[in-house]
């Protein structure tokens, strides 16, 4: 039996939202914005473009063009001074364990990312080589809550959606890929992430025969 077992990247993989926080927060706050830690739950899995516009809604600020082109590069400019310093420690618990045991039953193995710095974080952590198909945030045209970006990652595995399995600790994500008609598998918070097949605090919570029985359809 196969499965094609697709994760995403922040918040799964690697805790990256502090970084996007702290990179957010000083952008916000050079626009007199305050910018808290609840606001940046909120835009989780959200794409970069649609985080900008959210913030400045929140502030009441609007920008025109070249400048909201501009805020949005060097906010990414700021964000890739924290990830250019991450190394394999940042990988969060028994993520490696996961995807071992995924290879080891010669599952498919995919990302699913709405980051456009996917590659380069996956290459500073040392994960590239364990994923046989990446989808980011350069591939897609439309963002999570579209099913778009997994789609993609179901076809490239060349596994049918409904034989696919979405790690994802976003509820745009969840979303997206209950509309993809793949088993979801919430990473995080329960009551947050309720639309999930399954919900597992971290990977560390998550058996092997649990994964066993997903891929042979003993769990649905
Ligand atoms: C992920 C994160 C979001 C981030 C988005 C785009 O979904 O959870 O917080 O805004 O990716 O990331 P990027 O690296 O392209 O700015
Ligand atoms: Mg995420």
């Amino acid at each position: 039996n196969k499965k094609g077992f697709i994760f995403d990247l922040d918040g799964v993989i690697v805790d990256t939202a502090k970084y996007h926080f702290l990179a957010w927060r000083k952008l916000a706050n050079g626009l007199g914005i305050d910018f808290t830690h609840e606001e940046n739950e909120q835009l989780k899995g959200v794409s970069r473009v649609r985080s900008l516009e959210k913030i400045l809604e929140w502030g009441g600020k609007t920008l025109s063009e070249e400048e909201f082109t501009r805020l949005m590069a060097k906010k990414n400019e700021e964000y890739l001074g924290y990830i250019n310093k991450m190394d394999a420690s940042e990988i969060l618990p028994d993520v490696n364990r996961v995807l071992e045991f995924l290879s080891e039953k010669n599952q498919g193995v995919a990302l699913g990312s709405a980051s456009k710095n996917a590659r380069p974080i996956l290459e500073k952590v040392n994960l590239l080589d364990k994923f046989n198909a990446i989808v980011d945030g350069n591939d897609v045209s439309k963002a999570k809550p579209d099913p778009e970006v997994f789609l993609i990652g179901a076809k490239l595995l060349n596994m049918r959606p409904e034989d696919c399995v979405v790690f994802e600790d976003s509820v745009a994500g969840i979303q997206a890929a209950n509309k993809a008609d793949m088993i979801s598998i919430g990473i995080g918070e329960k009551d947050v992430l309720h639309e999930a097949d399954y919900v597992f605090k971290d990977f560390t919570e998550m058996s092997e025969e649990f994964i066993e029985a997903i891929v042979s359809d003993k769990v649905t």
